[in-house]
């Protein structure tokens, strides 16, 4: 018997801009052996959703139309028995996290139970949603870079999604932090105990100005020149340089290159394990996650063209 049922899903359907974003009618569920049905309450975006599609990555057709969103927060409806996740056994009724996931832009979405988290109550559904993926990312990106106390460490991209989770550990493991961001956004770091520096021309004598000696460690959750440029010359330990952006430069300036791009370091275990270790931080209020905007997932395309525009200071977030 087919127990499945239909639920809307977020499909591009074709490869280019965010008007190729369409929601369609999907079978989901029932779960199979060591599979999990949750109901989608919020599902976190990033970046690397409207790369996937954009071209960028390939085109290659068999890949369309292309479900999206890698995490999503929600309240489990059916389990395999016997169920378990990182947090222990999962039942219906749970309010969880799910990461890493394919599909998340759903209304219901099945996904291994090892991705399964306990959701903390102290995070909505909709912060529940954009914190892993750029929690495992800063996590990854700062042990790479050997960040702790008594360091300075300068964050490129400080008021982005992985750029405020970054501070935030930084600031907790006792590092102090300089961050790049537009003066807009200065306020916001500072809240969070973060020097800012306007990013742009003069970049690195407006960090020197601030640490004359140079820094300790750099997390460039940015990208070309100037932040390369910038990391390179005040950080002496190049290999104390992290990048979430891979490129031909930076593998040749000998500076780490972590996440999924070709010859990047992906870090499998070390992101696998923090997720639990972000979720106690965020349980015991030691982690904020803000929520820039939350749009319906019929408004996928729209959140897209924001998320797009490379200056979102939080997360956003779709809602069935
Ligand atoms: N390798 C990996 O594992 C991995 C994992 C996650 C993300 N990523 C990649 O890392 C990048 C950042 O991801 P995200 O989720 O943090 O993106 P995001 O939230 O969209 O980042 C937006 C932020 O970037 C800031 N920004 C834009 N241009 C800047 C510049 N030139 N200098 C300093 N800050 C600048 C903006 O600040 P203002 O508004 O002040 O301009 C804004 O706060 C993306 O390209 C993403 O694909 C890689």
């Amino acid at each position: 018997m087919d127990r499945s049922v239909m639920t809307k899903a977020v499909v591009a359907t074709a490869f280019g801009g965010p008007e190729v974003l369409s929601v369609i009618e999907v079978p989901a569920g029932p779960p199979g052996p060591g599979e999990v049905l949750i109901s989608v309450r919020a599902a976190g975006t990033n970046p690397i959703d409207y790369k996937r599609y954009s071209g960028a990555m390939g085109r290659d057709p068999a890949r369309l139309p292309m479900r999206l969103g890698s995490e999503a927060a929600g309240v489990v409806t059916e389990a395999a028995d016997g169920a378990e996740g990182p947090g222990g056994r999962i039942r219906a009724g749970d309010e969880v996290i799910a990461y890493p996931i394919a599909g998340g832009y759903a209304a219901d979405v099945v996904v291994p139970a090892s991705s399964v988290i306990p959701k903390p109550a102290a995070l909505s559904f909709g912060q529940a949603s954009g914190t892993m993926l750029t929690g495992v990312t800063a996590w990854h990106a700062l042990a790479a870079g050997q960040v702790g106390a008594g360091d300075t460490v300068l964050v490129h991209g400080a008021s982005g999604g992985v750029g405020l989770m970054a501070v935030q550990l930084a600031a907790a493991s006792g590092a102090r932090v300089i961050g790049t961001a537009s003066p807009g956004a200065h306020a916001l770091l500072r809240e969070f105990g973060v020097e800012p520096v306007t990013y742009g021309a003069g970049l690195e004598e407006r960090v020197r100005a601030l640490a004359p000696d140079g820094v300790d460690a750099a997390v460039d959750a940015v990208g070309g020149d100037e932040a390369l440029d910038t990391s390179l010359a005040l950080v002496a330990d190049h290999g104390r340089i992290v990048t979430l952006l891979a490129s031909r430069r930076a593998f040749d300036s000998g500076v780490k290159v972590i996440g999924g791009a070709p010859g990047a370091d992906p870090g499998t275990e070390i992101r696998a394990a923090a997720r639990l270790e972000l979720a106690r931080l965020a349980e015991h209020g030691k982690l904020r996650v803000i929520v820039a905007a939350t749009y319906p997932l019929a408004e996928a395309a729209a959140a897209h063209e924001a998320l797009a525009t490379g200056h979102t200071r939080g997360k956003i977030v779709l809602v069935p």
